[in-house]
């Protein structure tokens, strides 16, 4: 029997809409190509923007971040100057994060998928999707048991990332692609300490960026800004700990709890939009539509918010028999697509100077100084910052 939906990839985008579609008894069968343990275990973001917890709540899926996350309104800036904060979640519309480890959100997920009696398919790496401007698109994959298998299904939503197979499938449609190589990496750290602050502290220094955000009592992130094409070999943990310290200045406002380094990784910041999002019957929903930086933090938030939409969409096709908003899924999404673009656009211009000391270094190093000032004492800007860094 063919499911109504197949969907490639169990990440937040994935997960949130089988969810949202086995809700309405929509059957849903998710490929996935990693482990379980695999995607369980795997960190990544952690910041939910309470647009991302309505929908979870909303949906019965909220039981985890509400009982363990973190609620979070203040971030904080530091540099040679002096540090302030900003009481985010007072300023702006007011809303506050949920720090909850994305790794436990996909967990949970994936128990109430499954109790919601969906289907996944783990180790499957799907390959290709085909007869996406039919109404029989199937999805070619090799699945666990090393064989080549081919399912067919009514929809086919694309939740597999940036790298993945959906997305080429748009692309070789008619789509148009934008994008961007914002020429900055950061070295992300993940660490086995409590978190060394009580809020974000973003650092802006001359050696470059550092950051700093609570994941879980016991785990932290820290970034450090990097050649985009760095090597995490280049990052000794006595370096790492060394210009955490400096660029954090904790002579000045005190040191770091340390802890073994569990992850080192080069992050590129790059962004990456098709428009349309859609080909046929096949939506892309989270990586696999848009690719956002990861200086503002959403991209997991952008991930669940297309989920909802095409869930919404999909429940009206399947089970009222109208694909108006399924035609209108790519014009509900791309809007707020590059709503957020453009804030984390801001964000890595108010985070990173252009390094080098050419007269255009030079002059964007003092541009960036002036939107920090600005930030620091004009409650018109920062109530723009508190809008736009939790809202999409
Ligand atoms: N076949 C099957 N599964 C695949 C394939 C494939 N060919 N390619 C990738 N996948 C799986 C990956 O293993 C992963 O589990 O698709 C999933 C994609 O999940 P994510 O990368 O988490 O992407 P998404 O759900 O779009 O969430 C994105 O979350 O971590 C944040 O900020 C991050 O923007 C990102 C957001």
């Amino acid at each position: 029997e063919r499911p109504a939906v197949v969907v490639i990839g169990a990440g937040p985008a994935g997960l949130v809409l089988g969810n949202l579609l086995r809700a309405e008894g929509i059957g849903c069968l998710i490929l996935e190509r990693g482990t379980r343990e695999h995607v369980q275990r795997r960190a990544r973001a952690g910041f939910l923007a309470e647009n991302s917890v309505r929908v979870l709540t909303g949906h019965g899926l909220a039981a985890g971040l509400l009982h363990k996350g973190q609620s979070h309104g203040v971030c904080a800036f530091r540099d040679e100057h002096g540090g302030f904060e900003l009481d985010y979640g007072a300023l702006g519309r007011g809303e506050r994060h949920t720090v909850y480890p994305q790794q436990d959100l996909v967990t949970d997920l994936i128990a109430e998928f499954l109790a919601r009696g969906g289907e996944i398919r783990f180790e499957a790496t799907a390959l290709d999707v085909e007869g996406a401007d039919t109404d029989r698109p199937s999805v070619r994959y090799v699945g666990a048991d090393g064989e080549q298998h081919r399912v067919t299904a009514r929809f086919v939503a694309g939740c597999d990332g940036n790298l993945g197979v959906a997305r080429r499938a748009v692309l070789d449609g008619s789509a148009a692609r934008y994008t961007r190589d914002h020429g900055v990496g950061w070295l992300a750290i993940l660490v086995e300490a409590p978190p060394s602050m009580t809020a974000v502290t973003y650092a802006i220094h001359e050696n470059g960026f550092a950051g700093h955000m609570a994941r879980s009592p016991s785990v932290t992130r820290y970034y450090l800004q990097c050649p985009p094409d760095d090597d995490p070999g280049n990052w000794p943990v006595e370096r790492v700990w060394a210009e955490l310290d400096d660029r954090m200045r904790t002579e000045r406002y005190g040191p770091l709890r340390t802890g073994p380094i569990l992850d080192l990784r080069v992050v590129r910041f790059r962004s990456d939009v098709l428009d349309p999002i859609q080909r046929g019957s096949l939506f892309l929903a989270g990586d696999a539509a848009s690719l956002i930086s990861p200086s503002a933090a959403k991209g997991a938030n952008l991930a669940i918010l297309e989920a909802d939409v095409l869930a919404g969409a999909l429940v009206s096709a399947l089970a009222k028999e109208d694909e108006g908003p399924l035609a209108e899924y790519s014009a509900t999404c791309l809007p707020r697509i590059w709503h957020a673009q453009e804030f984390s656009h801001w964000m890595i211009h108010l985070l990173h100077g252009p390094a080098g000391d050419d007269a255009d270094a030079v002059f964007g190093r003092a541009l960036q100084r002036a939107r920090l000032h600005d930030l620091r004492t004009s409650r018109a800007h920062q109530d723009f910052f508190a809008e736009n860094y939790v809202g999409i």
